[in-house]
């Protein structure tokens, strides 16, 4: 998982947020092995910023990798940030039991993805 961690905090520069100055970088390892990098990306009509997980997950998925198995969020700052809901959401889409890896530069912290969203919402619900 260190070496995940490092390649969060390599692409974390390539974060653009201008606005918050909240630099968030993402890392999405499928089980194909491979990862794909995604950093936070804003914008000056704010509701349009993106998330670096949410990029992360969309470059794999659209690689046609979709079998997430973990995902690392990597943010420069004491504590660990946790991914927001509307990423907990997408992350979920994939795989409802994703681990989840959040690290600070002093911390890091790990939960299924199913802890941080009991009762997900899927396409089970869409067929029940
Ligand atoms: N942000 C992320 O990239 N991931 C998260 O899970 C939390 C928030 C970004 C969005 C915005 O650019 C900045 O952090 C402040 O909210």
């Amino acid at each position: 998982m260190e070496n995940l961690i490092e390649k969060a905090k390599a692409a974390i520069d390539n974060a653009y947020a201008p606005y918050s100055k909240f630099k968030v970088a993402a890392v999405v390892k499928t089980k194909s092995g491979k990862v794909y990098t995604g950093v936070n990306v804003e914008n000056a009509s704010y509701g349009l910023t993106m998330c670096a997980e949410r990029v992360a997950v969309f470059k794999a998925v659209s690689e046609g990798d979709r079998d997430i198995e973990a995902v690392v969020v990597y943010t420069d700052t004491e504590e660990p940030t946790p991914p927001c809901g509307a990423c907990r959401q997408v992350i979920a889409e994939f795989n409802p039991e994703a681990l989840i890896v959040m690290a600070s530069r002093k911390k890091v912290v790990t939960a299924k993805l199913s802890e941080l969203l009991p009762h997900a919402f899927t396409g089970r619900s869409l067929r029940s």
